[in-house]
């Protein structure tokens, strides 16, 4: 005998009034990584449909964005040369600000995101200054370079900052710095609670980032620790953050939904190179239903408490949405 459960899932119209969940493409921000040169359309091993590319390339992609009603990108930026303290980051014309320009000038109803960190762009791969004697980050010398770097990005147009290098205090030193060079209305979207996690591989493999020594465990939170990334978040609240963020998002379906219980902020989501790439080798093998298995994940996210979801699937997501 059909009772209240199955009946209710019998018709597939019934069954979509029912769908207490759904993804949209105003969910996505897609990112980019950029380099300098011309006519560079380079993709990543790791990373099947992921790509390093020139300027002339973004604004290529921005355009195919577009036809598919992605409108949010997060840039990355692969500067020509790095240093100990990664100068190239905090410059003017440094490859993240021409993109900026750029992409601003051909695409101003875009929203143009960067990623706020120095991993790229020093020669040791850690994200800041480094301390001798410490040899890991040193925390207050980096905030002021973070605050540099914001102010950077948006006098080059930047619509939102996100400051991805778990250094405590980031969020007030980069709010003070963008509020003190007239950009209190850029708002920042922090990534607050982010695990020093194995699901990066690839991502460093594109943006040619990995620590030359050690790893990020001084600075990046334990991926065991529940308590401590509920108070992160709040911290970052605290001290000005616009948009919250968990990082990654697979393995950590149970902290979206504690944050989105501990504060009203909005929520975002990175669902990482590593949780792209799974997928990606298992469609490879033959072994999933690539498309459904990314938006049965995709949808989890939303379900976990996400408001916005960074992802590398969002291209092709949209295109599946729109049938
Ligand atoms: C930079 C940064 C990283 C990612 C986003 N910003 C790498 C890291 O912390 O090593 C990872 C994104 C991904 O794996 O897709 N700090
Ligand atoms: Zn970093």
């Amino acid at each position: 005998m059909f009772a209240r459960f199955r009946r209710r899932r019998l018709h597939p119209v019934l069954r979509d009034l029912l769908q207490e969940t759904s993804l949209d493409v105003n969910d996505f921000i897609y990112p980019l990584f950029v380099r300098s040169g011309e006519g560079i359309k380079k993709e990543i091993d790791s990373m099947p449909g992921v790509f390093q590319m020139s300027i002339d390339e973004i604004l290529k992609e921005c355009e195919n964005l577009k036809a598919l009603d992605i409108r949010s990108i997060i840039l990355f930026g692969i500067p020509d040369v790095k240093d100990s303290v990664g100068s190239e980051a905090m410059c003017e014309h440094g490859i993240i600000s021409e993109t900026l320009r750029a992409v601003k000038a051909a695409h101003p109803d875009m929203l143009v995101v960067t990623d706020l960190c120095f991993c790229e762009y020093t020669d040791h791969g850690h994200c800041g200054v480094l301390d001798p004697v410490l040899e890991t980050v040193d925390n207050d010398i980096t905030l002021n370079n973070l605050a540099k770097q914001a102010v950077v990005h948006a006098k080059a147009g930047a619509d939102m900052i996100a400051p991805s290098g778990m250094m405590d205090g980031m969020i007030e030193a980069i709010r003070r710095g963008l509020d003190e060079a007239g950009f209190s209305h850029i708002p920042i979207m922090s990534y607050s609670t982010k695990f020093a996690s194995a699901y990066y591989g690839p991502f460093r493999d594109v943006a040619e980032s990995a620590p030359s020594f050690g790893d990020r465990r001084s600075y990046q939170m334990n991926p065991a620790n529940r308590r401590e990334a509920i108070a992160e978040s709040i911290e970052d609240e605290r001290q000005g953050a616009d948009i919250l963020m968990v990082k990654p998002a697979l393995a950590y379906m149970d902290i979206i939904r504690d944050i989105k219980e501990h504060t009203t902020l909005p929520l975002a989501v990175y669902n990482v190179s590593g949780e792209y790439s799974m997928l990606k080798m298992a469609a490879k093998a033959g072994v999933i239903d690539y498309e459904r298995v990314m938006m049965e994940t995709l949808l989890g996210f939303k379900r976990a408490g996400a408001d916005i979801i960074i992802t590398y699937h969002a291209k092709e997501a949209a295109a599946l949405l729109r049938r």
